[in-house]
């Protein structure tokens, strides 16, 4: 805990905790709508084909319902993204299952119902490309020319000469799944008419998104336009993207009717057609001298984006930066490719492409440990990025390199070496292991992103004297209703219980940017204490006119005058207000011209910082039923500053048990038919708190300049080492390597039964997969 603070590092109770906790909170669906219709979309029942016509039932009487198809629409045809390539509705090619081809609304679900029966649309069905090898084969055009979406690289070094150093050249080829954010409340939004305008509301992590997809898709002006956050019952970036279609839709439709008109989605249908996480492959090639150094990386990673960009642009970019890990390597050639295929379209999802691109490296690291008879402990430890050190895309760390620091602190704490010798070649049914990885996440915006973002806050001095933080930032469960207030206590030296923090309405706030990408208490806290630090300017320069001659100095929450008079925050501020009326302070962000990133090149300061994370977990496998089940974790994280530690405590036990889900039991992949293979939680099984391991967490902090009070991005870097750690854990127990995550029991089972025959020290370098990717290479 921080002395030097007096809120910082403290852990008040959360305002929204009780009332979620009692049941009382209101979240979308809660709300008295009253006379409000009700939505539908009719739905695609084939992930590709061309869109004939839509036949409307002539015994239906239309008159009393709203249908909407791409004919109809007011403006153009697309939900405004990182690229305008979604369309609000099918115009004639279908891309995926799911995707909409008309919009109804109704004023009750019997009539909806009724409508929906008698809409038939006709459809030429075409060969569906349903993974990434489908999408590199070529074997249907979803996306330009080749499928290839997007395409980043980095270099540096030299390549041949680094593997011509190595004394081992190791490549293998991982992949990891499709995994569901299952927020615990649904996707639902809200659209109502007013006055020539639109009110918009639902559960959301972006009000801006939505607002800037309304604008375009329904002609709107800025001021004809609001759109407010409902209380979120979770997110976890599924709901960054999807929101602004959903807003859009019922937009539209309130726009048509008159009404308003709502979309909330039960449980199937927000499964079945809400993004995803991203499927990855990653093909790993590394040289090492046979002490462990490594002297060359040669990365070669897919995701599959499914049918439009989405976030996927973005997502991709973040993992190419993070493939190579916590780790310096001297020669290097990354190359990520997006690829488009007739799946819904993958979105975010806490870790936003580092989980995948970090199974590779983390298990490749394994993998060569295995190779050369050394432990994964000191590969990493020798490998681990020290200050002064670069990544491959040539950002430089100074003392924010942390890699050894929590790495040791894991190894150490959990008794690594000991047991991970002590659990191999266990005899026995039941048997146990320990496994290690380390990660980073870069906080915010990838490259250039929180320069160009213009992220703005305000505060407001009320009448009442409470103080009111103006942000479009949203609390979506992960605490920025507690944290930014905290912050803005702490510079201005108020109680807690008198900031206030109102739920975002974009004709209300400011743009703070989207609630994503680990920035809120780094970035928009850091903005925020910077507009109370001018909330306290304009005070001191209202003090100094009125009082004079010399400006007061603000210190311990007052203002100190000359000759030693004191004027607290409070009466500058009641005076201030009885001479001029309203006082707000407001900044935006300021770009450090020292950042450089050049995208151009793909090099320079890829992240403004970094937050670090290593981990131990202790796991039990089954050999007659192949469950594998966390023990015990032992987690060490560097976060800056714990802002509030009660809160860093929920971030990194929460993300690190969603990451075990993605580690052993999240198994979703997509039929043939286009459709997920889970529609329900029965068939989607994630870790409950009975599937918790005891968690052991040590907190680090070294403050960032860039982030408030020092604070470095957290959310998501707590989801991004866990799969690899449980696949070692399980290796480190019975042997058995994975390539792939989720290791269900199937897999588990297969890799046993392949143990059989083949020691595990003898899966080297797979001719196979060497020969399928220069296959590849080729097209
Ligand atoms: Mo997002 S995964 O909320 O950046």
């Amino acid at each position: 805990m921080s002395s030097e603070f007096k809120i910082i590092g403290t852990s008040p109770v959360r305002p929204d905790a009780l009332p979620k906790a009692a049941g009382t909170a209101r979240y979308v669906a809660d709300l008295d709508l009253p006379g409000a219709w009700i939505a539908g979309v009719l739905r695609s029942p084939v992930p590709a084909g061309r869109l004939k016509g839509i036949h409307k039932n002539p015994a239906f009487d239309w008159s009393r319902v709203c249908l909407i198809t791409a004919a109809d629409l007011p403006g153009p045809n697309v939900v405004a993204m990182v690229r305008d390539d979604y369309e609000i509705l099918v115009q004639e090619k279908i891309t995926y299952t799911g995707q909409a081809l008309a919009l109804l609304a109704a004023p009750d679900e019997a009539l909806l119902a009724e409508a929906l029966a008698a809409l038939t649309p006709e459809i030429e069905p075409t060969t569906p490309a349903l993974c990434i090898e489908d999408a590199l084969a070529g074997v249907s055009r979803v996306w330009g020319e080749d499928n290839v979406m997007d395409e980043y690289r980095v270099a540096c070094g030299d390549i041949d000469q680094g593997f011509a150093e190595a004394e081992l050249i190791l490549e293998q080829t991982y992949r990891t799944g499709l995994h569901e954010q299952l927020y615990l409340e649904n996707q639902g939004m809200v659209a109502r008419p007013r006055g020539e305008g639109l009110e918009v509301f639902g559960s959301l992590q972006c009000p801006y998104y939505l607002h800037k997809a309304l604008a375009k898709a329904l002609h709107l002006a800025d001021k004809d336009l609001s759109v407010r956050q409902i209380v979120t019952g979770g997110a976890f970036g599924g709901k960054e993207d999807y929101p602004s279609v959903l807003a859009v839709w019922v937009g539209l439709l309130a726009r048509a009717t008159g009404q308003t008109v709502r979309l909330f989605y039960d449980r199937e249908v927000d499964l079945l057609n809400t993004p995803k996480r991203h499927p990855s492959k990653t093909v790993y090639k590394m040289g090492l001298k046979k002490d462990g150094r490594i002297t060359a990386v040669d990365v070669d990673l897919f995701l599959d984006g499914g049918a439009n960009t989405t976030m996927t642009k973005v997502v991709l970019a973040r993992a190419c930066l993070h493939v190579t890990g916590g780790y310096k390597i001297p020669n290097a050639r990354v190359r990520a490719r997006s690829l488009a295929t007739n799946s819904p379209p993958n979105g975010a999802f806490r870790g936003f492409g580092a989980p995948q691109a970090l199974y590779a490296v983390e298990r490749h690291l394994d993998l060569a440990a295995e190779t050369l008879g050394l432990s994964p402990y000191a590969i990493r430890l020798k490998n681990a990025l020290q200050p002064g050190d670069a990544f491959p895309f040539g950002q430089a760390l100074g003392d924010n390199a942390c890699a050894s620091l929590v790495l040791h602190d894991a190894a150490e704490r959990s008794d690594y070496e000991r047991k991970r010798r002590e659990y191999t070649g266990q005899k026995g049914r039941v048997r146990k292991g320990i496994g290690l990885s380390l990660c980073m996440h870069g906080g915010g915006f990838t490259g250039a992103g929180e320069d160009n973002m213009g992220t703005t806050v305000e505060v407001e001095y009320l009448p009442d004297g409470r103080l009111e933080v103006l942000s479009s930032s949203t609390d979506m469960g992960q605490g920025a209703d507690t944290v930014l207030p905290m912050i803005a206590a702490e510079a201005l030296g108020l109680p807690l219980d008198r900031v206030l923090r109102p739920l975002p309405d974009t004709a209300r706030v400011p743009n703070s940017g989207p609630t994503v990408a680990s920035r809120t208490t780094m970035f928009v806290g850091k903005v925020l204490h910077d507009a109370c630090l001018n909330l306290i300017a304009k005070l001191a320069d209202f003090l100094a006119a009125s009082r004079g001659p010399a400006r007061p100095e603000f210190a311990h929450g007052a203002f100190h005058l000359e000759g030693g008079a004191v004027a607290s925050l409070d009466e500058a501020a009641e005076a201030f207000l009885a001479r001029n009326g309203p006082i707000k302070g407001r900044a935006v962000f300021r770009p450090d011209p020292n950042l450089a990133w050049d995208e151009a090149n793909y090099r320079g300061t890829a992240y403004k910082d970094y937050s670090w994370l290593a981990q131990a977990v202790e796991v039990e496998v089954d050999l007659d039923t192949y469950e594998i089940r966390p023990l015990r974790a032992w987690i060490s994280t560097e976060v800056g500053r714990a802002v509030n530690p009660v809160q860093v405590t929920g971030q990194m036990e929460g993300g690190v048990l969603q990451s075990y889900g993605t580690a052993y039991l999240e198994d979703l992949t997509l039929r043939p038919d286009g459709r997920y293979s889970a529609s329900r939680l029965s068939e989607y099984m994630i870790p409950t708190s009975l599937d918790a391991p005891e968690f052991e967490l040590k907190v680090f902090e070294v403050p960032s300049p860039y982030g408030a009070f020092g604070a470095k991005g957290i959310g998501e870097l707590s989801m991004d080492g866990g799969a690899p750690a449980v696949a070692a854990a399980v290796q480190n127990a019975c042997g058995a390597f994975a390539c792939e995550a989720p290791l269900t029991g199937e897999r588990l089972f297969t890799l046993l039964e392949q143990l059989q025959s083949e020691p595990v020290h003898e899966i080297t370098p797979p001719t196979s997969e060497r020969a399928r990717r220069d296959g590849e290479a080729a097209k």
